[in-house]
C-alpha cells in the first residue's frame, strides 16, 4: 500500500471512529445544529478549533490559516489540495495564479466567486508547496470532512487527485475520475465532480477543454 492510500485508510478510520485528539471539540460544535446553531456560527467554530489545531508540523510555519471562503448556504463548493504562498500570506484559498484561473471557471459558469465556497483539504501551506503527504492528511482530513457537512451542497467539485482520491476513498488516478458524478459516504445527497486541478491545466491548456465538460455538467445539476 502507497503513503497516500495508507492516508485514506487512515483517515477513513478516523472519520469511521469521530475521534482525534484536539480536534474532538469541532464534533461537540457541529453536534450542536441539531440545536439550532447557523451554519455561520458552526464554521467559525470550526475555523476556531483549526486554528488551534497541532496534528501535524504545519502549524508552524504558516504565516495565517486558510480555512476557507464563501457563501455558507452555497450550492457549490470547491475543494483543492493545500495553500500555496499567496494563499498563505492572504489567508484565502485560491488567491495565486491557480486561483485567478478558478473564479474565472466559476465565472464562466455564470457565478460569482461569492457564491460558491471554496476550501482546501489542507489548511496551512506544506513548504515550498510540496505536495500534503498521509500524515498531514490523517491530521487535517476531519476539518474539511466537517466543513462538508456544514454546507451541505449540491456538489462539490474535487480540484485534481488529493481532492478527489480523499473525498472518493479510492486511489484511482485523476484522469480516470474526472468527469463522473459520485456519492461520498461523508454526506448524504452530495454528489462529487472530480475535475483537473487549475495549476494542471495551467501547465497542461489542452486540459481546459475537459474541466469545461464537467464544468457544465455541474452547473445542469445545481440549476
Ligand atoms: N492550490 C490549491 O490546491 N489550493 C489553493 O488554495 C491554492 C492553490
Amino acid at each position: 500500500m502507497d503513503g497516500f492510500a495508507k492516508a485514506i485508510n487512515s483517515a477513513k478510520a478516523y472519520l469511521e471512529t469521530d475521534k482525534m485528539a484536539g480536534v474532538e471539540a469541532l464534533f461537540r460544535e457541529s453536534a450542536k445544529s441539531e440545536t439550532g446553531q447557523t451554519k455561520d456560527v458552526r464554521l467559525e467554530a470550526l475555523k476556531k478549533s483549526a486554528e488551534a489545531c497541532k496534528g501535524c508540523q504545519l502549524n508552524k510555519r504558516r504565516t495565517n490559516l486558510v480555512f476557507g471562503v464563501g457563501t455558507p448556504s452555497a450550492k457549490l463548493m470547491f475543494i483543492g489540495e493545500a495553500p500555496g504562498e499567496d494563499e498563505d500570506l492572504k489567508g484565502e484559498p485560491f488567491v495565486g495564479r491557480a486561483g485567478q484561473l478558478l473564479t474565472k471557471m466559476i465565472e464562466a459558469m455564470g457565478l460569482r466567486r461569492e457564491d460558491v465556497y471554496i476550501a482546501n483539504i489542507l489548511k496551512c501551506r506544506p513548504p515550498n508547496n510540496r505536495p500534503p503527504q498521509p500524515d498531514e492528511i490523517s491530521a487535517c482530513c476531519a476539518f474539511i470532512a466537517e466543513q462538508v457537512k456544514i454546507i451541505n451542497p449540491k456538489v462539490v467539485c474535487a480540484l485534481g487527485k488529493f481532492a478527489a482520491q480523499f473525498l472518493l476513498k479510492t486511489d484511482e488516478p485523476i484522469s480516470a475520475l474526472r468527469g463522473k458524478f459520485r456519492g461520498i459516504d461523508l454526506a448524504d445527497g452530495v454528489k462529487v465532480m472530480p475535475t483537473f486541478h487549475p495549476a494542471y491545466m495551467l501547465r497542461n491548456p489542452s486540459s481546459k477543454r475537459l474541466v469545461w465538460e464537467d464544468l457544465k455538467k455541474i452547473k445542469n445539476e445545481i440549476d
